[in-house]
């Protein structure tokens, strides 16, 4: 019962029958539904499905799949009793909390105030592919598999609100004790970008010398950078930010807190780019920050605190997506230990 909503059927004393869609929460006995301020402000006690649940606690409930595909259809329906459970009772705090652990939107609402209907089910029938993954959009392998990185984009700007759903998309992404140690530079005036790539390219520069590389091929890399840098119509810089991290006594935790966090910052990367490629947006991940992050600091005119790490590019794909670069096999990437 994954499903986000379900049909509450219920009837009143002369068994007329009334029916209204619910979210609703499953837990190993009963299927919670909550009273939320929704409906036109009517008190909860008048709402209709209450009045009939008072008359007769004769209940159904269904939770129902639909799509094009109809090898894909399928149904859940409850039988049962109904009843209301007054709020400050032990099971009406479990409740909400498992109604609010399935719908975020509940955690601003005054769920502790009104009744919540518990249904004790008595039978259940079921119809259809329940066991098939659902099938109503693009699953998020077919995300992930489509997802490439792009160098080249189209002189197109990005809709503000989708760089905004791609940083939300980071904002979600685990952490070590949910203190998000990461914070989002973004990037899309001309002459930002300019400064960007002037002092990523000094220090680039420096280090290609360093390697030994001819002048030809230096002045040839840093162009081709820079070019990604001012091409891309948006970039955001994830950055990381260590001072909301424990601390310990002995420089190995404190490793492995820092390591913590770097693998945290990845997942918010991989997040933004995979929330931007469902948007249709294309992106890149470019890690020359990471090796001038002062300079960056600099250039950006950011908080010192804040530690460079990741420039990811989003813009539109200029010509087709470049060809997907393949995987190793999973055979040569896991091992199974019974
Ligand atoms: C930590 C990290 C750093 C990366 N840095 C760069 C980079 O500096 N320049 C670049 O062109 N791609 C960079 N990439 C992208 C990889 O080259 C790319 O993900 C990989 O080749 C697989 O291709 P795909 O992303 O199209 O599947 C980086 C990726 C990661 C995870």
């Amino acid at each position: 019962m994954r499903q986000r909503v379900a049909r509450l059927a219920t009837a009143d004393g002369d068994g007329k029958p009334h029916a209204v869609p619910v979210c609703f929460a499953l837990a190993s006995a009963s299927i919670y539904i909550a009273l939320d301020e929704k409906p036109k402000e009517v008190p909860a006690s008048r709402l209709k499905r209450v009045r009939n649940i008072l008359e007769n606690p004769e209940v159904a409930l269904i939770a129902d799949r639909y799509a094009e595909d109809w090898s894909l259809l399928a149904f859940v329906m409850v039988r049962g009793k109904a009843e209301l459970l007054d709020a400050d009772t032990g099971e009406h705090d479990a409740a909400v909390r498992l109604l609010r652990g399935k719908y975020h939107q509940y955690e601003t609402m005054r769920l502790e105030e009104n009744p919540i209907i518990a249904i004790r089910p008595e039978r259940a029938a079921s119809w259809g592919a329940l066991g098939k993954p659902d099938a109503s959009g693009p699953g998020i392998l077919d995300t992930i598999h489509g997802r490439r990185s792009v160098r080249r984009y189209l002189e197109k700007d990005v809709p503000g609100d989708l760089v905004e759903q791609v940083l939300e998309a980071a904002r979600w992404a685990p952490s070590p004790h949910g203190r998000q140690p990461w914070r989002f530079a973004v990037i899309s005036r001309e002459e930002t970008k300019e400064r960007l790539a002037r002092a990523m390219g000094e220090e680039w520069r420096a280090n290609l010398e360093m390697d030994g590389q001819s002048t030809e091929i230096v002045e040839k890399r840093l162009e081709g950078s820079r070019r990604r840098l001012l091409e891309a119509p948006v970039l955001v810089l994830i950055c990381l930010y260590l001072e909301d991290l424990d601390t310990y006594p002995d420089a190995e935790r404190q490793s492995g807190e820092i390591t913590m966090a770097v693998q945290s910052l990845g997942a918010a990367a991989q997040n933004a780019l995979l929330t931007a490629y469902d948007l249709g947006l294309d992106a890149g991940w470019m890690c020359a920050p990471l090796f001038c992050p002062e300079r960056v600091v600099e250039a950006l005119g950011l908080d010192p605190k804040l530690v460079p790490h990741a420039l990811l590019t989003l813009g539109y794909a200029d010509g087709d997506p470049p060809k997907r670069r393949d995987r190793k096999a999973l055979d040569d990437l896991v091992v199974y230990r019974d």
